[in-house]
């Protein structure tokens, strides 16, 4: 089937009358599923708007999304192309960031806790292999005490709540299903890189916030809402890199100008208690809209990897 009928049919099985968004949208889903690969060329502005009975602004709208997002490609006059990935996986960014810092007496940009700070969590792990803790797959992934645990220190009231291979497991996993390619992502600006490196794989478009002392600067976020986001990314407290933390009237304000979008919340407590900062979330006036992340690398190792993950439910 020609491409122009390929994309024309979708998009109008899926709205009737599509806006950029929906085009870039459903292009993006094609792209994501393999139904137009890498290298494939695109119909022209005046061939799809024509097409799909749309203003070429609109289409030309859906472009700009998707070239933004890295999703495809205009080369010259040869017409506009469905680009090569730019490397799945590869946290750019990050490398980027830890290249080079050999000569710092201690680099504190990569995060990682000193070991010799560290608790030895020998005679602990020793005590799990001497214990079955699980007599089936069946049994509910987070051990009752642990839940239990966890809930009496929980932010708030989660619908749901699990435990995941670290933060940056539960950020992957939490924004791979609630966010899509071209969908607008709102982070804490400057933020922590293989955040952005996530997001730009999933080909969101980032719009990054201003900080003060307290966290995210009110009005930019407030801006940044009329462009209808999916998601807020944020660190309650130990920002990094700034090392910043949300108090608690910044995060009722920041809550309150949330309210009426549909934004989720999506929190990521990567130090956890070894921040001398309390922790104050968002949940706690958007309980419904948040998802906290509660990290025990930095306190317990970062080869434990272990993050609690607990929020809003399916
Ligand atoms: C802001 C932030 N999020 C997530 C992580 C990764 O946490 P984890 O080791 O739990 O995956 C780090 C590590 O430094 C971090 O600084």
């Amino acid at each position: 089937m020609p491409v122009l009928t390929q994309i024309s049919s979708r998009v109008l099985n899926e709205s009737d009358t599509p806006t950029a968004k929906a085009i870039a949208s459903t292009i993006g889903r094609m792209i994501t599923a393999g139904e137009l690969p890498v290298d494939t060329k695109l119909p022209t502005v005046r061939q799809l708007s024509r097409s799909l009975a749309v203003s070429p602004t609109t289409v030309s709208e859906a472009w700009q999304g998707l070239s933004a997002v890295g999703a495809i490609e205009t080369r010259g006059r040869n017409g506009t192309y469905v680009r090569v990935p730019s490397g799945r996986g590869s946290p750019r960014r990050y490398r980027r960031v830890t290249a080079g810092s050999s000569h710092l007496a201690i680099d504190l940009s990569t995060g990682t806790p000193d070991p010799d700070l560290l608790p030895d969590l020998g005679p602990h792990i020793a005590r799990v292999g001497r214990n079955s803790f699980t007599s089936s797959y069946l049994d509910s992934p987070v051990l009752p005490e642990l839940e239990e645990l966890l809930l009496a220190s929980w932010p708030f009231e989660p619908e749901s709540l699990t435990v995941v291979d670290g933060a940056m497991d539960a950020l992957d996993r939490v924004a791979r299903v609630v966010l899509r390619l071209g969908d607008r992502v709102i982070v804490e600006h400057p933020c922590f890189p293989p955040l952005l490196d996530l997001l730009e794989q999933l080909g969101c478009e980032i719009i990054g916030i201003d900080m003060d002392e307290n966290g995210m600067v009110p009005d930019g976020l407030r801006t940044a809402l009329e462009q209808r986001p999916t998601a807020v990314f944020l660190q309650p407290r130990a920002q990094n890199p700034t090392g910043i933390a949300i108090n608690e009237s910044r995060a009722k304000h920041l809550s309150e100008i949330l309210e009426p979008s549909s934004a989720l919340v999506i929190e990521d407590d990567h130090a956890n208690d070894i921040s001398a900062a309390p922790l104050v979330s968002l949940g706690s006036w958007l309980p419904h809209r948040t998802v906290h992340i509660r990290s025990h690398s930095k306190s317990h190792g970062p080869d434990l990897r272990l993050a609690a993950v607990g929020g809003l439910g399916d």
